[in-house]
């Protein structure tokens, strides 16, 4: 019986509760857009939608998506066409890559709470979400645009 929906299909979990949603998504489902970065909540590169708010994939037991709704980057637009992916490719914010999934993700929750944050609401939303490429200026210029719908 389904006990769960990642990215709008219902699933049925019934193996370990304590086993990271992290290796779910990548293991079981092949999601891989979800990076694994420290597994220690640290990084963000992991970060997902629960029932739409971001969360840290790598902290969060099985146990506690029962029921509830999960979104990955692959299911966050059905043609990578959210407003954040497209500020994002407009703005050229990748440098490897590594940590992007997780910022586009935490980027998407904050404009979905928070339609016109400031820059002060945006450094402070993205605060966790670590880039060892050093993109955060692309990254907060994104955001922006994705906010102004540009
Ligand atoms: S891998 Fe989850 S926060 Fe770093
Ligand atoms: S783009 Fe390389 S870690 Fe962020």
């Amino acid at each position: 019986m389904p006990n769960l929906r990642v990215n709008g299909a219902e699933r049925t979990y019934d193996g370990d509760p304590s086993m990271p949603l992290l290796w779910y998504l990548r293991d079981e489902l092949g999601l891989t857009g979800t990076k694994f970065g420290c597994g220690a909540a640290l990084c963000g590169n992991c970060t997902v939608h629960l029932d739409g708010v971001a969360v840290r994939s790598c902290i969060t037991q099985m146990s506690s998506v029962t029921n509830r709704a999960v979104t990955t980057i692959e299911g966050l637009h059905p043609k990578g066409e959210h407003p954040v992916q497209v500020a994002w490719r407009n703005e050229g914010v990748p440098q490897c890559g590594y940590c992007q999934t997780g910022q586009i993700m935490q980027a998407a929750s904050l404009l979905a709470r928070t339609p016109g944050p400031t820059d002060a609401q945006i450094t402070e939303a993205m605060s966790g979400n670590l880039c060892r490429c050093g993109c955060y200026q692309r990254i907060h210029a994104a955001v922006r645009a994705a906010a102004r719908g540009a």
